[in-house]
């Protein structure tokens, strides 16, 4: 079908079917042009549990659409395709968790977004980019378990001046920015600033100029006096930078940094989706009772 075709299809299904789409701002620019709302993971989650109605067709990577569904049981959640997952949350399972708390007895658990629901489950309370330092901040702890991302891990401890006993794991898009890219970019637009994503890692961070998670960086740009910004995360996100400021220039820090997870999703794909009613997210009672508690703390920190 052709795209403008597809585009029909879709917006007649969601009318008819009084279908919401969420998509995440690291979607493809087609996916982010049709859909309903455009955020970050915790406006995505806080989206979910709000809209009234009966299905989400969720673009974004899985642990987002699982977000989504326990926070709103009773909607029906669709991921377009269900091979679109976050390496990162992968990285650690639910009894690699287990074994951390046994190294650490009594340390609270803090789990990034980014994991699967069972992980979740064993957490006493998430967080995203976008309320890390304040969801640590908020815990009387010194010390305290954070999974799964070593550099978020790092930059929030450094703000905090808490211990944080951090899981291995990072993702691979953001790890993969260099200094020597920035420092590149930098020659190139002497002018510029530096806005980094947290999942960046330490030596990135070192050279930015803000840290913000992607809701953050969409918020802030049209506040800032800067006309030139060089932003260090996944390329989807210059799209929407863009459209919404006509004025300003946008950067990549690495062309290259392309999550090709959150690219799986395409019109087509939504279409069959949406027409089909699947595939489905579900999560499993017991994991969704257990794993929501963290995710609802999460969700209240702005
Ligand atoms: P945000 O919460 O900032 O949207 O980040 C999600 C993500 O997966 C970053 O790689
Ligand atoms: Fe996961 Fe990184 Fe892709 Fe975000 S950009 S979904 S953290 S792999």
């Amino acid at each position: 079908m052709k795209k403008e075709k597809l585009i029909e299809e879709i917006n007649r299904l969601r009318k008819e079917k009084r279908a919401v789409i969420l998509a995440h701002n690291y979607q493809p620019e087609e996916i982010q042009d049709i859909a309903d709302f455009v955020g970050d993971s915790l406006e995505l989650s806080r989206k979910a549990a709000e809209v009234e109605t009966d299905l989400i067709v969720f673009c974004g990577v899985h642990f987002m659409a699982e977000t989504a569904k326990i926070l709103a049981p009773h909607k029906k959640v669709l991921l377009p395709d269900l091979r679109a997952r976050c390496p990162m949350a992968d990285m650690v399972r639910a009894d690699d968790l287990r074994w951390m708390k046994e190294q650490y007895p009594g340390k609270k658990v803090v789990a990034y977004v980014n994991t699967t629901a069972e992980v979740k489950a064993e957490t006493d309370v998430c967080c995203t980019s976008a309320n890390a330092v304040k969801v640590v901040s908020s815990l009387p702890d010194e010390e305290i378990i954070f999974v799964p991302d070593r550099n978020l891990a790092d930059y929030v401890s450094q703000k905090t001046g808490k211990k944080l006993q951090a899981w291995d794991g990072y993702c691979p898009i953001h790890q993969d920015i260099k200094p020597g890219h920035i420092e590149n970019m930098k020659k190139r637009h002497p002018g510029a600033e530096v806005w980094a994503h947290p999942e960046c890692r330490p030596d990135v961070l070192l050279l930015a100029d803000r840290i913000l998670s992607t809701g953050q960086m969409i918020k802030e740009a049209p506040k800032s006096e800067v006309r030139e910004i060089i932003v260090a995360t996944e390329v989807g996100i210059l799209h929407r930078l863009r459209k919404e400021n006509p004025g300003k220039k946008f950067y990549p820090a690495r062309e290259k940094a392309v999550c090709k997870n959150m690219k799986r999703i395409n019109l087509e794909k939504v279409y069959r989706a949406l027409l089909e009613e699947e595939p489905e997210v579900v999560v499993e009672a017991t994991v969704a009772e257990r794993a929501r508690g963290a995710i609802d703390r999460m969700v209240r920190f702005i």
